[in-house]
């Protein structure tokens, strides 16, 4: 990775969402940014300094016009990295059958370090072109692929928290792909902890190591106990999947007679920024033992048409104070994009509140209040990410570290085709959510370097 630039500047119309429901816009600014990556200022034209600081990057080629939109940076609570090559198929039968037809014998390939090399490369390149600027990652089993992973992220300049996968479970677990044992699970978990934490080239941090049981049936009880042992003497973050579809929730209460997430908080692995994916099933006081420990959840609602049969409540588990940002979970989900995971929030959210099926009569079809609305949705994509892990990310003002995403409507051959005397902040808003892709994306930032445009 290239050295970290002076300081420098970036204009454009600032689009981003320091609360819940409301859209920040500051037309035609200037993010001024340190050589550290933070944020050092951001100047409106109508700033006394705006002109003097505009001239001054000028005068010395600091600046970068953007022409179009910055938004900050989108941040993926939840990708599996080692399923890339699976995107967008394989999604025809439920989640226990996807796993051991398609996903477990994928996932045991990375025994092949050159294979991983191959596929996070790609992997990595293009989450950044698609404007995810941080990403939460399941790897696989394997110590030596994960640490490709670690290593791809740290070369092309991608913030990240990066797990080994922990499952020694010989039922739930094939043979062929599981840690042979509780201990050796732990030990090679502590090894990976060090070598994100010891890596040449991530003296900023830039890389962070998680914990990252499976999800509980793919866990012995001797593991599940070892982690959280090995979460709180690392302070490391956890990642695991919750209460994600019947089948897992079921397995659950049956198993331990709790819920996942009581189950999780037992072992000691539901801790401040512990990321529980999908969590559809929750109950209202598994959403206090999450509010309490500071944990998330990564709502990912494209994948949870596929497995989770029934849609995540995300309005009341943001009334009940959780943190909730969004995940693609890819290849359960078959986009990479953040921006889709978030038209997907507001479209699933409209499903859930007005119900699906016809024949029930309107007012028993539906939860009442259930929606969110796009503002709400960029808001999980950005600052609810970054709350989720303790980041100071997702929100484009001085204390954060410039995460962004430059979006031009210009590009040849656009979807996004913006009318600047009709379309509001908002519409342009519901516009990138929809309608982006990866050519209009023409500048991504992470911790202040530009790494794509
Ligand atoms: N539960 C356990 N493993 C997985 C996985 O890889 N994807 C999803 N969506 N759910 C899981
Ligand atoms: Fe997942």
């Amino acid at each position: 990775m290239s050295e970290q630039p002076g300081v420098h500047g970036i204009s454009g119309t600032i689009l981003d969402a320091p609360e819940l429901g409301t859209l920040r816009v500051r037309a035609n600014s200037l993010v001024v940014v340190g050589s550290d990556g933070a944020i050092a200022d951001v100047v409106e034209p109508h700033d006394a300094a705006y002109a003097t600081t505009r001239d001054d990057l000028e005068r010395r080629s600091r600046m970068v016009e953007v022409a179009g939109y910055l938004l900050p940076g989108l941040v993926d609570l939840h990708v599996h990295a080692p399923q890339w090559p699976q995107l967008g198929k394989a999604l025809d039968v439920p989640l226990e059958d996807w796993l051991n037809r398609y996903t477990f014998p994928l996932e045991a390939r990375y025994v092949d370090v050159g294979f991983s090399a191959g596929v996070y490369r790609s992997l990595v390149a293009a989450l950044l072109a698609n404007g995810t600027t941080t990403a939460v990652y399941f790897g696989t089993v394997h110590r030596p692929a994960t640490q490709v992973l670690v290593d791809e992220c740290l070369d092309q300049g991608q913030r990240a928290f990066v797990g080994k996968v922990a499952m020694d479970h010989p039922e739930a677990c094939p043979d062929y792909y599981r840690d042979q044992s509780a201990a050796q699970a732990l030990e090679e978990t502590a090894r990976f902890v060090e070598y994100v934490r010891r890596h040449d080239d991530n003296e900023r941090s830039l890389v962070q190591p998680a914990i990252t049981p499976r999800f509980l049936p793919s866990c012995t009880d001797e593991l599940l106990a070892g982690l959280g042992e090995l979460a709180a003497s690392t302070s490391a973050l956890v990642q695991t999947h919750c209460s994600e579809s019947d089948w897992a929730h079921q397995y659950g209460l049956t198993r331990f007679g709790r819920t996942d997430t009581a189950s999780y908080a037992e072992f000691g692995l539901l801790r401040r920024g512990t990321v529980l994916a999908h969590s559809n099933f929750i109950s209202d006081p598994d959403m206090d033992l999450i509010v309490d420990a500071g944990a998330a959840v990564a709502h990912c609602p494209r994948s949870n048409v596929f497995f989770a049969n029934a849609v995540f409540p995300v309005v009341r588990a943001l009334a009940a104070g959780v943190h909730v940002g969004l995940g693609t979970d890819i290849a359960g989900g078959p986009s990479p994009s953040l921006f889709d995971a978030a038209a997907d929030a507001v479209a699933v959210s409209r499903l859930l509140e007005d119900g699906v099926h016809a024949g029930l009569a309107a007012e028993q079809r539906g939860v009442a209040g259930s929606r969110v609305s796009f503002a709400d949705a960029f808001w999980m994509a950005t600052t609810g990410g970054g709350q989720a892990l303790g980041l100071p990310i997702g929100l484009i003002e001085p204390g954060y570290q410039l995460d962004a995403v430059a979006v031009s409507p210009d590009v040849p051959g656009t979807n996004l085709d913006i009318w600047p005397d009709d379309d509001s902040a908002d519409d342009v808003l519901q516009k990138i959510i929809h309608n982006v892709s990866r050519a209009d994306i023409t500048g991504v930032w992470v911790d202040g370097r530009m790494v794509v445009g």
